[in-house]
């Protein structure tokens, strides 16, 4: 693992960065709370969606940087359910971009091995968005290089609530018991069933809480908070980001004695 400091970090290219990244240690999960897209545009004089376009260079980045580094699943928020509450003006310019970006990322999603899912209560996007979702869906289900899930229309606890309401259904069905419940079966009828829990979840511009992103799901995932604005996080930030947390003790509760990583890990933590 590296000792290098933040500073001399700053000093190294790309390519370095990338050398200094163990494979073993990579996340097999990342989650990201795209944030500052208005704070970017607001910095420049330009109207908000002129961040929300830029903000999509870096979701094309961070894609491909998973794929170079075999990572298998990268959850994005990109809106949530308490985003209906901004002026419709940005909603309505939100889904045109949203829609726009999947008819410009259909082939790229397909050549890369990414398997586009969206997760949310989508079937409240406007219809024309919806069509677009569902059709990449379709496009890229036979693909798993990357899992990339979107959440649309998300929020934490309406999954909880809609996982609990199918569940209550199947126990009234006699399809599951009462005391068969328990974290796995709950986990089965999440939307992100099927993926192993976020390893790593990264937050951009500053802003240091959850917004009612997978609250189930990041139990025990690693924070990374970063000032930089979403458009501004780029390749070598989400490089940094994943120096960051190769540094990280992850101890799910057991105490420092007790990890005892194979011999392997050892060596590399140590190097
Ligand atoms: C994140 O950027 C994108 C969405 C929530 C859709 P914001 O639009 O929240 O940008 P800020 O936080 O106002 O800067
Ligand atoms: C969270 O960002 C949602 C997305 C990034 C899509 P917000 O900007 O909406 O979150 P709050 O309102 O600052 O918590
Ligand atoms: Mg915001």
């Amino acid at each position: 693992m590296t000792k290098l400091t933040a500073s001399e970090l700053e000093h190294l290219s790309e390519a370095e960065l990338q050398s200094l990244l163990i494979p073993d240690l990579l996340p097999r999960h990342i989650a990201v709370i795209m944030d500052g897209n208005g704070r970017w545009a607001a910095q420049r004089g330009l109207p908000r969606m002129a961040g929300h376009t830029e903000g999509i260079k870096s979701v094309r980045e961070l894609i491909t940087l998973c794929r170079d580094l075999g990572i298998k699943a990268l959850t994005i928020y990109a809106f949530s359910q308490e985003n209906w509450r901004r002026p419709a003006s940005e909603i309505n310019a939100l889904m045109s971009l949203l829609e726009h970006y999947l008819q410009m990322e259909m082939e790229a999603l397909i050549e890369q091995g990414a398997r586009f899912r969206a997760i949310g209560r989508i079937n409240t996007l406007p219809e024309s968005a919806l069509a677009w979702v569902r059709k990449v869906e379709r496009a890229t289900a036979h693909l798993d290089t990357l899992n990339l899930t979107v959440a649309l229309s998300y929020g934490g606890r309406s999954e909880i609530v809609d996982a609990v309401r199918r569940l209550a259904e199947d126990v009234k069905d006699d399809v599951v018991k009462p005391d068969q419940i328990d974290e796995d079966l709950l986990e089965g009828y999440l939307s992100t069933h099927g993926l192993p829990d976020p390893d790593l979840l990264i937050r951009t511009s500053g802003e240091t809480r959850i917004s009612n992103f997978l609250l189930w799901q990041l139990a025990y995932t690693e924070m990374y908070f970063t000032p930089t604005l979403w458009p501004d996080f780029r390749r070598r930030e989400a490089l940094l980001a994943l120096l960051d947390y190769q540094r990280r003790e992850r101890r799910f509760g057991q105490t420092r004695d007790q990890l005892d990583p194979p011999d392997d890990q050892v060596d590399k933590r140590t190097a």
